[in-house]
């Protein structure tokens, strides 16, 4: 039987031995619990369903299936990251869903921030559950579930459901070998399972993804626009050692123009807002100072290499009274 809940004894997981000891003892346990059924992953490319999925793969092979729906909102190369590291290097049954024009149509004309998260929600239950049914025989749902969210929803601040509102017909038994893992440890053993620091390491990032970055209703070129400048400023961030040392930093592209001038011309175009904070449990976040020199140098960037892009701004707000996203 799977451990739930983690033991008080528990040392925590700061070394590749401990980490080590950590993935033998969840392959013994995840062989015993699914014997020769079949497992079933959403894999969003995230640090928590990575790990799961790496996991996994050493455990049980191809008895794995994992499903990646793009919907439109993941930042630029992880859909490609994702193929290349799971399909390409670990050999995994992955399923690539391409429901970009599926989700963008849903979320057309939508402004409201509560409903585009639900669209989105929603939206990425029914993808995953059609990709589901397609299946046979799958007895198990693997989940990358963690410590902390079982802390939260006991607690009662946060309700988590990664599995939540799957439909009726959909019964699975969990499989959840890093539920009893603090973050910290989830990472560790991602190291040990020979992910890429870029995965394992890497910033958080909503569920929402970039539609939350896209302010009122979401607009291909605003998104596009988005998941450009955000490219840009994590290169820059990595060239410059600030990534790893800001928690958290991307763009917002909001939903109005301003006039700049081109090559001579008058232009009419967006604004590309760069934002970067540093928190330690995200109910309050300060401001990183940004170099001057840096914010120039991105500034020069984005709007020469972002379509439809004339100005650069800096939130200098923290939270609060600003949230860390824009809505
Ligand atoms: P806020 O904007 O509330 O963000 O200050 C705090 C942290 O939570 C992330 N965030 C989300 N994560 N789904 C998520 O999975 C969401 O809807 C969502 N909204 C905000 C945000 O990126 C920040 O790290």
């Amino acid at each position: 039987m799977p451990v739930l809940v983690r033991p008080e004894n528990m040392a925590r997981i700061t070394t590749p031995e401990l980490a080590r000891a950590y993935i033998e003892e969840q392959i013994a346990d995840v062989r015993a619990q699914v014997g020769g059924n079949k497992v079933l992953l959403a894999l969003s490319g995230g640090v928590d369903s990575s790990v799961v999925a790496a996991l996994l793969i050493k455990a049980i092979g191809s008895q794995l299936t994992c499903v990646h729906v793009n919907h439109g909102l993941l930042r630029k190369g992880e859909p490609e990251q994702v193929i290349e590291v799971f399909r390409n290097q670990m050999n995994a049954n992955l399923i690539y869903v391409d429901a970009v024009d599926r989700f963008l149509d849903k979320l057309a004309g939508v402004s409201d921030p509560e409903t585009k998260r639900k669209i989105i929600g929603n939206e990425f239950i029914e993808v995953f559950a059609e990709e589901a049914r397609k299946l046979s025989d799958v007895k198990f749902l693997a989940q990358g579930t963690i410590w902390p969210d079982i802390l939260e929803s006991e607690k009662g601040i946060k309700a988590h459901h990664n599995a939540g509102g799957l439909p009726e017909d959909l019964k699975f038994e969990l499989v959840e070998p890093v539920r009893i893992l603090f973050k910290d440890e989830v990472r560790m053993v991602g190291k040990e399972l020979g992910l890429p620091d870029n995965m394992v390491y890497r910033q958080p990032f909503p569920g929402p993804g970039l539609g939350v970055r896209v302010p009122g209703a979401i607009t291909r070129d605003r998104l596009e626009a988005v998941r450009e400048s955000d490219a840009i400023l994590r290169e820059e961030f990595a060239k410059n050692g600030l990534e790893g040392k800001v928690w958290q930093y991307f763009t917002i592209v909001p939903d109005f123009k301003s006039t700049g001038i081109r090559d001579g011309k008058r232009t009419f175009e967006w604004a590309v807002v760069i934002r970067a904070v540093n928190t330690r449990d995200a109910m309050t976040a300060t401001v990183e100072p940004i170099p001057f020199e840096l914010m120039q140098h991105l500034t020069e960037r984005i709007t020469h290499e972002v379509a439809g892009v004339n100005r650069v701004l800096y939130d200098y707000t923290p939270k609060p009274s600003a949230t860390i996203e824009w809505e």
